[in-house]
């Protein structure tokens, strides 16, 4: 096969941090090549240098054997090189259709224009798969059908190189399925895909190389057909990497939060909950299954006081009713929170590691004077510094901002935080959407630790081998309702599986 893309001795330095130290990844046309590295090991730095965003401090770049200076993102898609960002950059006012030729001019009459883009986006679609309503808002699409129009997007423009950093993390394993398969029509036609993910089932299914990266440096390529998970995850944190199995609670404690025939919005199908009964007890995970967008959000913003029921009872640890629902009436009962989106509810990106990790105490005596007025910084500091030595958050100064950091840092940051304040119950959602393996381990371990010392764990999680792992008990939620409960102890993995697709 030949080669597309060779990027030789990359390097991208931040101040006198080094994200990219001689990097080198080489690209061959028709397959999917995975960058494989964990949180921080400098995987976007790479892609954002290869569309323009990023100019390398040092290293050279070759398209087909061709030295090129991709000094612009513009001069990034004229060499045939586009990227799906994480977070999609969609107008949502705008039609699937709209949104695809948005920027893109060659005609001088727009009508004309608009009926000859059509006709080529319709034979692309065919080409590779790639079910899109044209004609629907971007605001009322399925995330999915959100990301095949960036995927659009990026081929409407001439793209020979795909970059997918993270596609499948916001996607339900059906959604992954619908993907691999238009990824796999896209290198039958010889384009190439670089393709980024944190799931090493995924990536042992679809790549056909892979690249690991470590702190910033490349360690080695190998092909999928000669390696292993384990030796995988081996090179990638540069030791042993050993999954832990967790012991199932039994007998769990008393009842820490109870739902009886709790209805909100039950008339709409994929946010509302329709009268949903369950009890948490101290000293065990409850783990909610079920496909995204079937009263998750709903139910997490009901145990944190966002939203109050229309219909039936909350009980506390005492039976007593909870009759005030405020986020700040449910934090001064001890919840502990790991909210599903980070960068929007869990931490504050402008402001310091440090100051994020005292945010819920900045009135306590230990950091303050006068409540709040005066902050103690000597002493936020030093707290500071003892959370990122034990939770391993990886940052150059806990006076940095949080939004520099890299997404399972962020993640560490809110869960040392949380934790820190030893809750009676801890809501987790999503708590490893995005993270390495040992981030995702390390957090697992902490929730774990905090079930054994007590805490009652809501677990919410679309990740059913992560709900599988941890949950003492297991129940599952599909429009708005409980299917059914189980075992977390040898639980009945095919009929959990029907109860998540409503059967
Ligand atoms: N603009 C920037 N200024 C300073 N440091 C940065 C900047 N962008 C990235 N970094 C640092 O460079 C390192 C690599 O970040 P990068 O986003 O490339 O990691 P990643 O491999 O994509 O991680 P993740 O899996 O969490 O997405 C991180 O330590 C990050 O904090
Ligand atoms: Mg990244």
């Amino acid at each position: 096969m030949a080669e597309l893309l060779r990027m030789e001795g990359i390097s991208k330095r931040f101040g006198s941090f080094y994200a990219n130290q001689d990097v080198s990844l080489q690209v061959e046309e028709g397959e999917v090549h995975t960058l494989l590295g964990e949180n921080g090991a400098g995987k976007s730095t790479l892609m954002n240098i290869l569309i323009g965003l990023y100019q390398p401090t040092e290293g050279k770049v070759y398209m087909r054997g061709q030295e090129v200076e991709i000094s612009s993102p513009g001069v990034a898609v004229a060499h045939g090189i586009g990227m799906v960002h994480q977070h999609f950059m969609l107008i949502d006012d705008m039609t699937g259709l709209e949104n695809i030729i948005l920027g893109d001019k060659r005609h001088k009459s727009a009508r004309l224009q608009l009926a000859e883009d059509r006709k080529t986006v319709e034979e692309i679609q065919e080409r590779y798969g790639l079910e899109i309503d044209l004609d629907e808002k971007v605001s009322d699409m399925s995330i999915g059908m959100q990301q095949r129009v960036e995927i659009m997007k990026v081929l409407f423009r001439g793209a020979d190189l795909l970059i997918l950093d993270e596609p499948t993390a916001v996607l339900t394993d059906l959604e992954v399925q619908g993907l691999f398969d238009i990824m796999r029509s896209l290198t039958a036609e010889g384009k190439s895909i670089i393709f980024i993910s944190h799931k090493m089932r995924e990536v042992m299914a679809i790549s056909d190389r892979v690249t690991v990266l470590r702190r910033g440096r490349s360690i080695q390529t190998l092909r999928v057909a000669d390696t292993t998970e384990q030796e995988l995850a081996d090179l990638m944190i540069g030791q042993k990497f050993q999954e832990n199995t967790y012991q199932k609670v039994s007998a769990p404690g008393a009842p820490e939060l109870t739902l009886k025939d709790v209805s909100w919005h039950p008339e709409v199908k994929h946010g509302g909950l329709k009268d949903v009964s369950l009890t948490l007890h101290k000293g065990e995970v409850l783990g909610v299954a079920g496909i995204d967008g079937n009263g998750q959000s709903a139910l997490a913003q009901l145990v944190t006081g966002l939203i109050s029921p229309d219909s039936g009872e909350v009980e506390g640890p005492d039976g007593s009713k909870i009759a005030v629902f405020s986020p700040q009436s449910f934090i001064d009962a001890g919840l502990g929170n790991i909210p599903e989106d980070r960068n929007k509810m869990g931490l504050v990106g402008g402001m310091s590691v440090a100051e994020n990790l005292v945010l819920k105490q900045t009135a306590s005596d230990r950091f303050s004077s006068g409540h709040g007025a005066w902050l103690k910084m000597g002493a936020i500091n030093d707290f500071a510094e003892q959370m990122r030595e034990q939770n391993d958050i990886r940052c150059t100064s806990v006076n940095q901002t949080a939004s520099s950091l890299s997404g399972g840092n962020q993640q560490k940051v809110i869960l040392a935080r949380e934790l820190e304040s030893h809750p009676k119950l801890l809501l987790a959602v999503y708590p490893t959407r995005g993270l390495d393996i040992g981030a995702t381990e390390f957090i697992h371990n902490q929730i774990i630790a905090q079930r054994d010392a007590g805490c009652a764990v809501l677990l919410i999680s679309a990740d059913f081998d992560e709900v599988l792992k941890l949950s003492d008990r297991i129940t599952v939620l599909f429009e708005g309702q409980i299917m059914g409960t189980y075992t977390g102890a040898n639980p009945p993995i095919k009929e959990i599986s029907l109860a998540m697709a409503g059967k």
